[in-house]
């Protein structure tokens, strides 16, 4: 029978490259966004076994929405990819508003929690399944003006690990960090100077957003079922450009 996965923040970006990279395998995806019209057209492109839910994760009764949503319509819920998340507040950590890193842990840390106990519920405790948290590669340093996201989104691997370690073995919990990825969320990093950006990297480009769908989407496969409470870095080699100053390698 068809897998069916429910996929956060999928109305573009890495979240609708996921959506896309599943629909290929045969999945039957559920696809969340606030925008619904943004939302209905990403649908189309993930062929007939797809549909979406739109509305914010940060909201608690439309988790539960998402949720029960894709189990009434496909059946059952294997994969959950909490993808959806924000960068904001940026700027200096120590002038964040209170209430703007309240919202930044709702949806980075809460909505993950919440949606992965209602997956639980609903049906992975009696059947199984794997979720994949998107966090960053930047959670392994300290970035300029992106203290908390990057707080958050450790926060998130921790809470990778701990329903990793609760939930097996029925249920695999992993997190993919990627590195600079060419989305409308980052764009404000590569656009301005992607080349020099880019040079620095082992790889010698920018990710995108299949960089990171192809990762996701080989932990959820049965290719990754020895694997849980891991985070694959999907960076370009970024962590070890060090290695190279000027980002040359030398020849
Ligand atoms: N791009 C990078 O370089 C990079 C690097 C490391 C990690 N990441 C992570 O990758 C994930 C995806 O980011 P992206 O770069 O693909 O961003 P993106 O291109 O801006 O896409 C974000 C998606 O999430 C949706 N979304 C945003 N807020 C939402 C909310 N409150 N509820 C439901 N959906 C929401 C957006 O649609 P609506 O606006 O209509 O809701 C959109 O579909 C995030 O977890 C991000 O932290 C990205």
């Amino acid at each position: 029978m068809r897998r069916a996965a429910l996929v956060t923040g999928a109305s573009r970006g890495i979240g609708l490259a996921v959506a896309k990279a599943l629909a290929a395998d045969g999945v039957a995806v559920c696809v969340t966004a606030r925008d619904p019209a943004a939302l209905s057209s990403a649908v189309r492109e993930l062929g007939p076994h797809a549909l979406t839910c739109p509305g914010d994760a940060a909201d608690a009764s439309h988790v539960e929405e998402a949720v029960a949503r894709t189990v009434a319509a496909f059946g059952r819920l294997d994969i959950l990819v909490n993808n959806a998340a924000t960068n904001a507040p940026l700027g200096p950590l120590i002038d964040a508003d209170p209430l703007a890193w309240r919202r930044a842990f709702t949806l980075n840390v809460e909505a993950p929690l919440r949606l992965t106990q209602a997956a639980w519920r609903a049906w992975m405790r009696d059947h199984g399944g794997a979720v994949v948290n998107i966090c960053t590669e930047g959670t392994h340093g300290v970035g300029p003006g992106v203290g908390a996201y990057g707080a958050s989104k450790t926060a998130l691997l921790r809470l990778t690990r701990q329903l990793a370690a609760e939930l097996a073995p029925g249920v695999r919990v992993n997190a993919v960090s990627p590195g600079l990825i060419r989305t409308e969320m980052a764009r404000f990093v590569w656009e301005p100077d992607e080349p020099s950006i880019a040079a620095t990297l082992p790889l010698a480009r920018i990710g995108e957003p299949e960089d990171v769908a192809r990762a996701v989407r080989w932990l959820v496969s049965d290719e990754a079922s020895w694997i849980t409470g891991t985070d694959l870095v999907v960076d370009g080699g970024r962590r070890v450009r060090a290695a190279f100053p000027g980002g040359t390698q030398p020849r």
